[in-house]
């Protein structure tokens, strides 16, 4: 079947971008993203492109070009899925807050309603697509709801598990290692693989589309994740020994990365990895082994989660041990609160749980980031329910200039990654803060050997 019209459910971090890259590439087929947030649909209509919700080096650009064009934001859920013949399930995919297998189980009630709503709007076959990250064996709910809701139409389930980091969405899109698609073995299932294949050829090579059957595409998302965390958890448990044992954990990593079996990749260690999706996928990794039996597989990797959660608070503790064991009515500034560089999103970032801890010991955090807004830090906080809001407001300065974020400061605390800390005046923020005037840099990005010349007391994680 010849696709001229996809439409996605859930316009986020995902199906933005990713429905951008798709309209971009190929200006023959209608591509339109609904969403039930009214005001994310009018940002990402702003006529200001920098002011569409998400911030991804270089999405602009396409959204630009491609919007109005035949990329479109909508809040008609209805109508968009009426029209198209594919409709990509983007929406969010939680780890459970309540009930059975609640803080481990993915929270499926959005795919549940859009299933019911693809049902009972869809007046001709679709093809249905799992964009959202899943647990194995999603498709067969979405199918038998699809089935029982349906107007007597066919429904094709596709899995095709989204890849991109956030920070450089724009380039995995455009650039994947690979893309994904989970299908039925039937002739119609395979032919929905071929239609969706179809629409990836645009712009991807061949040998970089790989079809397999449903489950291997819905579990090899959560391996993929699991895996890539495992890695920083590894390296981040070595960085521990390290402190110990005067080795450096950068030297390490190098050493270690050059093998070709093992690999350069994703050996940074760091004060704990956060983002939206390794915590949550592993966790329900974690929660699916459980609930087949299997103990062992579940134990594995949810050391994975508990060496993170580790990482985050021993990155707390020592600056309140380092601080000569009181933070209380110090100012401690946070450069940095998005969970990577290169992007607005602060989900599960390290930065929270780490000013939680040192807001329990009475300290003042001032935080600089050059994409959070100051709400969203005071929302973040207030999220983990540790205390009033009001609370959280009297304990957290958020600043839009970062020399004056540090001034007066006892110690910096690096959480994110940003490039441009590299560039700023040291000598300038050392003259201005209280001393001894320390860095504890949870990312390893500064030069210690600059900083120290300067007479910052520099700590960085694993050395
Ligand atoms: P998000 O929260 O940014 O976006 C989801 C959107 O879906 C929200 O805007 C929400 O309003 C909307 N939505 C929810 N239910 C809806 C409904 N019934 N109808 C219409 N809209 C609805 O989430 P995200 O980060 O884009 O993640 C989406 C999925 O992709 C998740 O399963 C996630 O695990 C997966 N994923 C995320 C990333 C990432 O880097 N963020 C990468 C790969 C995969
Ligand atoms: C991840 C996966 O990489 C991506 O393939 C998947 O689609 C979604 O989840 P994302 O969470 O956006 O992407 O960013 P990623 O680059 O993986 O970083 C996750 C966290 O790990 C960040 O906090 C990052 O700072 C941290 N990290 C990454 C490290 O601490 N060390 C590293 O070596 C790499």
């Amino acid at each position: 079947m010849e696709i001229t019209k996809i439409c996605c459910i859930g316009a986020g971090y995902v199906g933005g971008p990713t429905m951008a890259v798709i309209a971009q590439k190929c200006p023959h087929i209608q591509v339109t993203v609904v969403d039930l947030n009214a005001e994310r649909i009018e940002a990402w209509n702003d006529k200001d492109l920098s002011k569409i919700p998400i911030y991804e080096p270089g999405l602009d650009v396409i959204v630009g070009e491609a919007r109005n064009r035949n990329l479109f934001f909508s809040t008609d859920v209805d109508k968009a899925i009426d029209e198209a013949q594919i409709i990509f399930i983007s929406v969010n995919t939680p780890t459970k807050t309540y009930g059975k297998g609640k803080g481990m189980a993915a929270d499926l009630k959005y795919i549940e309603l859009c299933a019911r709503q693809i049902g009972r709007v869809a007046k001709n076959n679709k093809i249905v697509v799992e964009k959202s990250t899943l647990p194995v064996r999603t498709a067969e709910a979405i199918k038998s709801i699809l089935d029982n809701t349906g107007n007597g139409v066919q429904f094709q389930i596709l899995s095709n598990p989204e890849f991109l980091a956030e920070g450089t969405a724009v380039q995995d899109l455009l650039n994947p290692d690979r893309i994904l698609i989970g299908g039925d073995t039937t002739p119609e299932g395979q032919e929905a693989i071929h239609s969706l294949v179809q629409v990836y050829s645009n712009w991807v090579a061949s040998d970089k589309i790989l079809t397999t059957n449903v489950w291997s595409s819905e579990l090899s998302k959560l391996t993929a994740n699991a895996f890539l965390a495992q890695r920083i958890s590894s390296i981040n448990a070595i960085s521990e020994l390290c402190e110990k044992t005067g080795a450096d954990v950068n030297e390490v990593s190098k050493a270690i990365g050059m093998d070709s079996r093992i690999g350069s990749k994703f050996l940074k260690a760091s004060v704990g990895f956060g983002g939206s999706c390794f915590q949550k996928d592993i966790l329900n990794l974690v929660y699916i082994s459980k609930s087949y039996g299997l103990h062992q597989v579940a134990d594995y990797w949810e050391q994975v989660i508990i060496m993170n959660d580790h990482q985050k608070s021993r990155f707390s503790s020592n600056i309140l041990q380092t601080l000569y064991n009181t933070v209380s009515d110090k100012k401690i500034t946070f450069l940095g609160w998005a969970f990577k560089k290169d992007t607005n999103d602060t989900r599960e970032s390290a930065a929270i749980y780490v000013a939680d801890d040192l807001i329990n010991e009475h300290a003042n955090i001032a935080v600089y980031d050059p994409k959070v807004t100051s709400k969203k830090i005071i929302d973040d906080l207030n999220y983990l329910e540790s205390r009033s809001a009001a609370a959280n407001a009297e304990s957290v300065i958020c600043y839009n200039d970062p020399y004056d974020a540090c001034k007066d400061a006892h110690a910096i605390a690096i959480l994110t990654e940003w490039d441009e800390f590299k560039a700023y005046n040291w000598q300038k923020i050392y003259d201005q803060m209280k001393k001894p005037a320390f860095i504890f840099d949870g990312r390893n990005l500064l030069d210690a050997a600059e900083l120290e010349a300067i007479g910052f007391v520099y700590q960085a994680v694993g050395s």
